[in-house]
């Protein structure tokens, strides 16, 4: 009743959803966008592909406000930070971050400084920050060369950091998992995501951990994590000095929340895997050609993750025998449309032909 028209229309993002679980008081004023609540949807070709009855639902990330999953923790740390009197937010970003802080701070009145690897930021999302008002610092360097500068800058109380070391980031984020079990009544059996920095992995254990603990699930997923073959360094147990993949979102050599996934893959009996530049761009394709969602290359590092778990003798985690009817989610993290390049490599020219029914039925059949 206290609220107004306008406002009871608007989609209340996930704070308002699930404010006993984030670190917010009453007066905290909130940032939002309305992020959260995406779809988790069942995807008929995926389950049959799977076989065994099972269901593979995919939580698409990709449509929160600003086009990933990343807008979840933002409006958290967002929210947190202008509590604590913050004047600019900072972060160091492979794309989305970037995107997502230059958008809340817009929001919420402050400026944003996003540091960036030079010319390996999607062109999406690079337009993201710009549009949003951000100020743009290009490195000659790597994400992990980014974030080390951010963590410097960050000791100064100038910045705040928005990057996924900002606990109220993990604590956004962790939202999707309750989400899941929101909707189908209990966790699934298992859990798929691409990783890069490693927050969300920790942000979905957390999540399904809490949600357990407070009887709103009778148990825990096994999460299974993908990280680009040339980019690998949780799998391989070392740094990777020069991280290379198609990727972009998770070219990432040196994980902030490293041990964070560790432990959330060791607790819940999974595996982090890898797969090909060649695996994620068929996987992403055959999403969007046979379920018709359209995902960036990063997040189809979870299905063809998928995809590896049913047919490769080499998976970290083979899906092979898993029990009949099991229920598998994958996250996908990021729109389609943020990183065109791969898919425009792709596309033939398009050749005009002349506007009369025979010649377009001529075209049509080529
Ligand atoms: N998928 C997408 C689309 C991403 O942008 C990221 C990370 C990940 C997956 C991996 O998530 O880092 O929590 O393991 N992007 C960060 C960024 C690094 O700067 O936008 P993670």
């Amino acid at each position: 009743m206290g609220s107004t028209r306008s406002e009871s229309r608007q989609s209340r993002g996930v704070i308002e959803h699930y404010r006993e679980y984030l670190p917010v008081s009453a007066t905290t004023s909130i940032v939002s966008l309305g992020e959260g609540n995406t779809p988790l949807i069942y995807c008929p070709q995926l389950s049959k592909r799977v076989g065994r009855a099972c269901d593979v639902l995919v939580k698409n990330e990709g449509v929160n406000p600003t086009g990933s999953f990343k807008d979840r923790g933002m409006t958290v740390a967002v929210s947190k930070a202008i509590e604590c009197g913050a004047k600019a937010l900072i972060c160091a970003s492979t794309g989305n971050t970037s995107a997502s802080a230059a958008a809340y701070a817009a929001r919420a009145g402050i400026s944003c400084i996003v540091i960036l690897p030079a010319g390996k930021i999607a062109t999406g999302k690079l337009l993201q920050a710009f549009a949003y008002g951000a100020k743009i610092v290009a490195i000659d360097g790597n994400f992990d060369d980014a974030l080390r500068v951010v963590r410097e800058l960050g000791k100064e109380d100038e910045f705040v950091i928005v990057n996924s070391i900002n606990p109220d980031r993990i604590a956004g984020q962790k939202t999707a998992a309750f989400e899941i079990v929101d909707v189908l009544g209990d966790a699934p059996d298992f859990h798929l995501l691409p990783v890069g920095n490693a927050g969300n992995i920790t942000a979905y254990w957390a999540g399904y951990r809490e949600y357990e603990r407070h009887q709103k699930s009778t148990k825990l997923p096994v999460l299974v994590g993908f990280q680009a073959a040339g980019a690998a360094p949780i799998f391989h147990n070392r740094v990777v000095e020069k991280p290379e993949t198609i990727a972009s979102a998770i070219r990432i050599g040196n994980p902030a929340s490293w041990k964070q996934a560790r432990a959330a893959i060791a607790e819940s009996r999974g595996a982090i895997d890898i797969v090909s530049d060649a695996e994620i761009l068929a996987a992403q394709s055959w999403l969007a050609k046979h379920e018709g969602i359209f995902v960036e290359s990063a997040s189809a590092a979870a299905i063809a993750g998928l995809f590896k778990c049913c047919d490769s003798t080499e998976a970290a985690y083979s899906f092979r025998t898993i029990p009949e009817a099991s229920r598998i989610v994958c996250t996908v993290t990021g729109h389609g449309l943020k990183d065109p390049d791969p898919i425009i490599q792709q596309m033939n020219d398009l050749k005009p032909v002349a506007p009369t029914v025979n010649d377009v039925r001529r075209a049509m059949e080529l």
